[in-house]
């Protein structure tokens, strides 16, 4: 999908982050000065934060790298490329989630990717909803279709978080943690989260639609909307550049491999390294399970991927799925 021209354009030109006069905004679109200051206030819904000071113009709080395909693909291994379908680039989207599960039921092939500059209805774990300001994080999903059921996939999303690790390592940002079963975390906060949706026959076929949401930079206007703690790249990193088409290359060189050789080789071939960014292990913390709540100390995940959590009483249980809090 796509956003009106002008608001496209409009965000072009100041994508540099630098000011620009209304006179000169209006030149370049052709319209008037009044129309540029009402295209100016639309990028509120898009989440993005401007300022505007009289004498000097228009500008983002923030630069933004737009997504380019040739860009993307100049980053994306030969390997990874080999198993890419198509790439999409959705200016705005509801969810890149939600369209590849309808595309996956039109019969969209295997290694559709898809990528958004905004989502309306970005959706995380649980119903929630995940904030997708414009231009500013990477929002991606890929269609994966399996041969058998989706028992043989479980576990699919602990070894994406390594693929996700991998790739932030490639770009000089180590010390990226995992928390249990699909959050990546960085000294406490939540900087990205994975969300895989399977559908198909218990005997097989299966398709999956794999999503990743990575915070790059949160507009701080859009800060208040997040209801957990949180954190983004240029926060890590202290630098404001932070080469989105590149990221999202090197993402897709990671992710492809991982998903494509994981039928094969299961949850197993990746626990070792899952293990080794495990943010949990050891710590006192309460899993809920709807209703339900169990405190005790995570002691990791078994040869399955399923978490471990001893009670006091010194007996332990394993768990397929919940909502981890940390206690303090
Ligand atoms: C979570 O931690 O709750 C999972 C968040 C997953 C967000 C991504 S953004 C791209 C893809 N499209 C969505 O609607 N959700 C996932």
């Amino acid at each position: 999908m796509n956003i009106p021209d002008k608001q496209k354009k409009i965000l072009t030109l100041l994508a540099d982050g630098e000011f620009h006069s209304g006179t000169n905004l209006a030149d370049a679109l052709s319209i008037s000065r009044s129309a540029v200051w009402k295209q100016i206030n639309g990028l509120a819904d898009l989440g993005l934060a401007h300022s505007a000071v009289s004498g000097k113009g228009y500008r983002l709080d923030k630069s933004l790298e737009l997504l380019l395909a040739s860009k993307i693909n100049e980053a994306v291994s030969e390997q990874a490329g080999a198993l890419i379908s198509s790439i999409e680039i959705h200016d705005q989207i509801d969810s890149t989630n939600s369209y590849l599960v309808e595309r996956a039921q039109q019969n969209a092939p295997s290694g559709t990717v898809c990528f958004a500059e905004h989502q309306t209805a970005g959706k995380g774990r649980r119903g929630r909803q995940w904030i997708s300001p414009y231009g500013s994080n990477i929002y991606l999903s890929i269609l994966w279709r399996f041969q058998q059921g989706p028992a043989a996939i479980s576990g699919l999303s602990l070894a994406i978080g390594v693929a996700v690790i991998r790739a932030l390592k490639q770009h000089q940002i180590h010390d990226i943690g995992l928390k249990w079963p699909n959050d990546i975390y960085s000294q406490g906060k939540k900087l990205g989260g994975i969300l895989v949706e399977v559908s198909g026959e218990t005997d097989g076929p299966c398709s999956a639609v794999i999503g990743l949401g990575l915070n790059l930079f949160v507009p701080k206007n859009q800060a208040h909307s997040i209801n957990q703690a949180w954190t983004d790249l240029s926060k890590i990193t202290g630098q404001s550049r932070l080469f989105r088409n590149k990221l999202a290359g090197t993402l897709l060189s990671y992710l492809l491999p991982i998903i494509d050789e994981y039928e094969g080789v299961g949850i197993k071939a990746h626990l070792d390294e899952w293990r080794d960014y495990d943010c949990l292990n050891g710590k006192s913390a309460t899993l809920f399970i709807g209703q339900q709540r169990f405190d005790g100390h995570v002691r990791g995940v078994d040869d399955n991927g399923m978490l471990l959590i001893e009670s006091q009483d010194g007996s332990m249980q394993t768990f397929a799925s919940g909502e981890v809090s940390f206690n303090s």
